[in-house]
């Protein structure tokens, strides 16, 4: 068995790791990134679409905008949509000129992979195994194993950015965590269509049937999501009941649908809100999924991840050069506030947009009446616009 020195040992190559070893590279801190998947499947996972104005300036003050600049798709605003009429929100100009944009996930990745491969950074994708020890010891552990060997990696710091099923957060004794969980009971069917987007912008819509999403990847690919019930399965779902309930949410009065095409893929997620306090566990540091889960309605999960990596980085450059660890001291309670923040947004939207089974009429009148208000008051707007299209980084 091989054993190396490495400043920080990273678990898990999706956004928050991948991003975490690049800010550490710029700024010269050596680390070492260990997935258990391939590349290839790192950079096929159809997953976030939407990245904040703060995830945007991000990307590209680190170095790895410019694919995104050109092919992203700049939004200024988004729709809601209930009772058969669409209103537009100008995000733009209720945040003084910021917005987001729609540019895949699989395509942030693999903007990062490039990079690092570019800067000579280390990637061991495929491990077999993983382990992580001697959490609260000056030197933690990273123990992986691939098909060609074992290596030991001995490191300062330990960053767990493995989502919300890895390792990392396992390893740390449940006595030390405190989590609080909520699973909505809604489930989201998700496709992407072979079929120019409808609408230039999202249209996140309340029906009497349940919610529905028109978002988009590209001028010829359309993004489409449903909600149906909690436990589904997709073997209930064939392509002509999934248009036909797309249609029935999304036709709008004016005659607005959205386009069809064939179906290029299909997926089910849970709608689950998680959180684990503190972020750290000695020397082990979580950030992204691997901390923390918020339904996908408020278009969160991935900013968070990517806060969390520049947090982290910002904090590990001042150990390194500065010799303080006041922002690694920080780090935790600094991402809660924004996790619980965004928390908060993701659950008021989906509880805005989603019709609980058994909701009486009071419910759905109160719900048209939630939508209408907000609508309708530039300070409603202003609230869900500013929250969208993310607070500064902190
Ligand atoms: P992940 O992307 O889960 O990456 C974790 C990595 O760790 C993976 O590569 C995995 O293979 C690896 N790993 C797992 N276990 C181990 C182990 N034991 N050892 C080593 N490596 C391991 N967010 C948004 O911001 N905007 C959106 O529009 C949005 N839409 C979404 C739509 C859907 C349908 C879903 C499911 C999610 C959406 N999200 C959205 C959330 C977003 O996709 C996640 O928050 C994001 O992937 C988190 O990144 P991460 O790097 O923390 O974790
Ligand atoms: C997406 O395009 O995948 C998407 C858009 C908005 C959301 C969630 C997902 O809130």
């Amino acid at each position: 068995m091989a054993v190396h020195r490495v400043a920080v040992g990273i678990i898990g190559a999706g956004p928050a790791g991948l991003l975490l070893g690049h800010l550490l590279q710029r700024a010269g801190i050596e680390s070492i990134t260990v997935d258990i998947r391939s590349e290839r499947h790192a950079m096929a996972r159809v997953r976030a679409g939407v990245l904040e104005q703060t995830t945007v300036d991000l990307l590209r003050e680190a170095g790895v905008g410019d694919r995104l600049a050109a092919e992203g798709l700049r939004h200024e605003g988004l729709y809601l949509a209930f009772d058969g009429e669409r209103h537009r929100l100008d995000l733009a100009d209720l945040t003084c000129g910021r917005a987001i944009t729609v540019y895949g996930q699989n395509e942030v990745v693999r903007d990062l992979i490039a990079a690092r491969r570019a800067a000579g950074g280390r990637m061991l994708f495929d491990a077999e195994l993983v382990t992580l020890a001697d959490l609260d010891a000056d030197r933690p552990r990273l123990h992986v194993r691939t098909a060609d060997g074992e290596d030991t990696f001995v490191c300062d710091y330990l960053a767990g950015c493995d989502g919300f099923h890895g390792i990392s957060r396992a390893s740390i004794p449940p006595s030390a965590l405190r989590v609080y969980e909520h699973v909505h009971p809604y489930t989201w069917l998700g496709i992407l269509a072979d079929a120019a987007p409808a609408a230039p912008e999202l249209v996140y819509c309340l029906h009497d049937d349940g919610f529905a999403l028109s978002s988009m990847r590209s001028a010829g690919v359309t993004r489409l999501y449903l909600q149906c019930a909690a436990g589904e399965q997709l073997d209930a779902w064939p392509d002509e009941r999934i248009w036909r309930e797309l249609r029935a949410r999304l036709h709008m009065h004016d005659g607005w649908m959205p386009n069809e095409g064939p179906i290029l893929q299909k997926g089910l997620t849970g709608l689950r809100s998680f959180v684990v306090e503190p972020m750290r566990a000695g020397r082990l540091f979580l950030a992204g999924d691997a901390a923390h889960i918020v339904p996908p309605t408020g278009a969160k999960g991935l900013n968070l991840a990517a806060a969390d990596a520049w947090r982290l980085a910002r904090a590990l450059e001042d150990h390194y050069r500065l010799g303080s660890d006041a922002a690694l001291d920080a780090y935790s309670d600094a991402g809660l506030r924004r996790t619980w923040r965004a928390q908060r947004f993701s659950c008021w939207m989906t509880s805005l947009l989603h019709r609980p089974e058994g909701a009486s009429e009071f419910d759905r009148r109160r719900q048209l009446a939630d939508l209408d208000y907000l609508v309708h008051s530039r300070a409603a707007m202003t609230s869900l616009a500013e929250n969208y299209v993310g607070f500064p980084l902190a």
